[in-house]
C-alpha cells in the first residue's frame, strides 16, 4: 500500500525566512524537551493500566481481535440487508468521526443514489444539534419499520443525543410496536450511565432488543472513531481490517524515537515552535478534496478539546508508580492553538484572502490527494482549460496555494495522501491523534479531558432543575447572571 507523506518544507526559514519560519537553532533548542516528552508518552503507551487511566487506550484500538471485527462486519451486513435507513444519534466525539468516515469512505451523494450505496442503507446523523427542524423532517418522511437506530453516548447524559433519542424511540415504538427495541443499537460506557442502565432494563424484557457495544475505558469521545465508529463502517461495507492496517502502519511510523523522522512528533514540534516563538495561534486544516472536509471538522474538535486548556497538568504518581493527571490550578495556561476547518478549492475564494494578507498568525496544513477515485476531462478545444483534467487542476491549485503563502512568508505544510482509501484515511486520523497527544505533552497539559465543555452543560442543568448540582456551581450561576442591559440591545 502507498503511504502518506508529509512535506514540512514551508515551515522552515529556508523557504519562508527567519522572521516566520523555523530555524535549525529552534529545533536544537526544543529537542531535549521533546525527547523527554516522547519518552514519557512511550512509557504510558507501553503500560496498559496507564493507557486506560490517562485516556490513551485509543492508541491500541487497531489491535482489536480479528474475530470480533469479523463478527462486527457480519452484523453490519445483516443490518444493511434488512433496513433502508440508519439514524445515528450522537454529538461531538460520538458524531464527528462518523460524519468524517461517511464523507471520506462512502461515495459522494451516497444517500441520494441507490446504485452508489450498493446494499447499504442511507445514513442520517442526528442528535448533534437541538435544532428541531431537521429531526422533525426526518421522522415525518422515514418509515419506522425500515429504519435502524444507533444511539451513541459514552455518558448517556448528553442533552442533545438524549433528547433526540427520546423522540426517536417513541417514534419507533409507535411505528413498530412491542419489538421496536430490536431495531436499536446502543454504544455507550461498558458499565455505567443512564443509557447502559436502559440497555440492561430493556434486555431483561427482550434479550434481542437494545443490542449494545461499549465505548472502551480509556477511549475519550474524540479519540473513539476506531471504537464507536466501527459498526457504521461495517454497515457501509468498509473493510475495517484494511483501515486498521493503515492505522498500524502509521502507529509504527509514529512510534519512532527519532523525533525528526516521526511525522506526528515533527508536526507537533514545528507547530509548537511557531506558536511559542512566532505567535502562530491559528491552525487551518485545508484538504484539497471535498470528501475530506468533514475530516477537517473532526480535527477541529480533536485539537480544540484536547489542547485548549485553562491549567497546566500536575502529574501525581501513586505508590504503584501509576500516574494521575490533575489540573494544576496554581499554573494558569489559558492557551491552545485555535483550529479552523476549510476546504480547497472552495475556500480559496473565501478565507484564503485573509490567509495570505490578513493577520499573520496562522499555520496552514493542506491535504493533497494524489489519486482521486475518478477523473473528469474538460471538453472542447482552444480554451486554456480544454483537455485538462479536474485532478490536474486540483493539484495545480494546491501547489499554487502553497506558493501564494510561501511567497508571503506564511508557514504551511502538506500531507500527501495517495488516495482517500480506508487504509490511508485510518492512517490520517491516527496521525492527527498522535500529533495531538504529543503536543499535549509539549504543552504539559492534559489532552484527554474537556472540562471547559461543562460550563454550558452546568448552566443548562441548573436552569432545567436537575437534582444534584454542586452548590459552588449553583452559586456561581446565581451570583453571576448574564447581563442584559437594554442599552446594548439594539
Ligand atoms: O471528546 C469528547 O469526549 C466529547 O466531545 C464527547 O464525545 C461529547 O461531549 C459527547 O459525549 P457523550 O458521548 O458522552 O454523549
Amino acid at each position: 500500500m502507498e503511504k502518506i507523506k508529509f512535506d514540512f518544507n514551508n515551515m522552515f526559514s529556508a523557504s519562508i525566512g527567519s522572521a516566520h519560519g523555523v530555524s535549525q537553532q529552534d529545533i536544537d533548542e526544543i529537542l531535549p524537551e521533546a525527547r523527554l516528552c516522547a519518552g514519557h508518552l512511550k512509557k504510558i503507551i507501553a503500560n496498559p493500566q496507564a493507557r486506560v487511566n490517562l485516556g490513551l487506550e485509543w492508541v491500541v484500538l487497531f489491535k482489536q481481535d480479528k474475530k470480533e471485527i469479523a463478527k462486527l462486519q457480519k452484523l453490519g451486513k445483516e443490518i444493511a440487508k434488512k433496513y433502508e435507513n440508519v439514524i445515528s444519534l450522537g454529538i461531538g466525539g460520538s458524531y464527528l468521526g462518523l460524519k468524517a468516515a461517511q464523507d471520506a469512505l462512502c461515495a459522494p451523494y451516497y444517500n441520494e443514489f441507490k446504485p452508489l450505496r450498493k446494499r447499504s442503507p442511507r445514513f442520517y446523523l442526528e442528535g448533534n444539534n437541538m435544532d428541531p427542524d431537521t429531526l422533525q423532517v426526518l421522522l415525518k418522511h422515514l418509515l419506522p419499520k425500515k429504519t435502524f437506530v444507533i444511539i451513541i453516548s459514552k455518558s448517556g447524559e448528553t442533552t442533545e443525543s438524549k433528547a433526540a433519542f427520546a423522540l426517536v424511540e417513541a417514534w419507533l415504538k409507535k411505528g413498530v410496536g412491542k419489538r421496536y427495541g430490536r431495531q436499536i443499537l446502543a454504544i455507550t460506557d461498558p458499565q455505567s450511565g443512564t443509557l447502559r442502565e436502559k440497555v440492561k432494563r430493556e434486555q431483561k424484557k427482550d434479550a434481542l432488543s437494545f443490542r449494545a457495544f461499549p465505548i472502551l475505558k480509556g477511549v475519550g469521545g474524540r479519540f473513539s472513531e476506531f471504537n464507536m465508529g466501527l459498526i457504521h463502517l461495517a454497515i457501509a461495507g468498509v473493510n475495517i481490517q484494511e483501515l486498521f492496517s493503515g492505522v498500524k502502519e502509521m502507529f509504527d511510523r509514529c512510534s519512532q524515537d527519532d523525533i525528526l523522522k516521526n511525522p506526528a512528533y515533527m508536526y507537533a514540534l514545528l507547530h509548537t515552535i511557531l506558536y511559542r516563538k512566532k505567535a502562530k495561534s491559528l491552525a487551518i486544516l485545508m484538504p484539497f478534496s471535498q470528501t475530506l472536509k468533514s475530516t477537517a471538522d473532526w480535527y477541529v474538535q480533536l485539537l480544540a478539546e484536547s489542547l485548549g486548556k485553562k491549567y497546566h497538568r500536575k502529574i501525581e504518581v501513586d505508590n504503584d508508580g501509576v500516574e494521575n493527571w490533575l489540573a494544576d490550578e496554581g499554573s494558569l495556561f489559558s492557551k491552545g492553538r485555535t483550529p479552523i476547518s476549510a476546504a480547497g478549492t472552495n475556500d480559496l475564494h473565501s478565507i484564503q484572502q485573509n490567509n495570505v494578507e490578513g493577520e499573520d498568525n496562522k499555520v496552514l496544513t493542506f491535504i493533497r490527494v494524489e489519486h482521486f477515485r475518478t477523473d473528469l476531462k474538460i471538453p472542447g478545444k482552444g480554451d486554456l482549460l480544454s483537455g485538462k483534467s479536474f485532478s490536474a487542476l486540483m493539484h495545480l491549485a494546491q501547489e499554487a496555494t502553497e506558493w501564494a503563502l510561501a511567497s508571503e512568508n506564511r508557514p504551511n505544510c502538506t500531507i500527501i495522501m495517495p488516495r482517500v482509501s480506508a487504509y490511508n484515511w485510518g492512517a490520517l486520523l491516527f496521525f492527527f491523534e498522535m500529533a495531538t497527544a504529543f503536543e499535549g505533552e509539549l504543552l504539559n497539559i492534559n489532552a484527554f479531558d474537556q472540562p471547559g465543555v461543562e460550563g454550558y452543560k452546568n448552566y443548562m442543568y441548573y436552569k432545567l432543575g436537575k437534582p444534584g448540582i454542586a452548590q459552588d456551581i449553583a452559586n456561581e450561576i446565581k451570583n453571576h447572571p448574564l447581563i442584559k442591559d437594554p442599552k446594548y440591545i439594539l
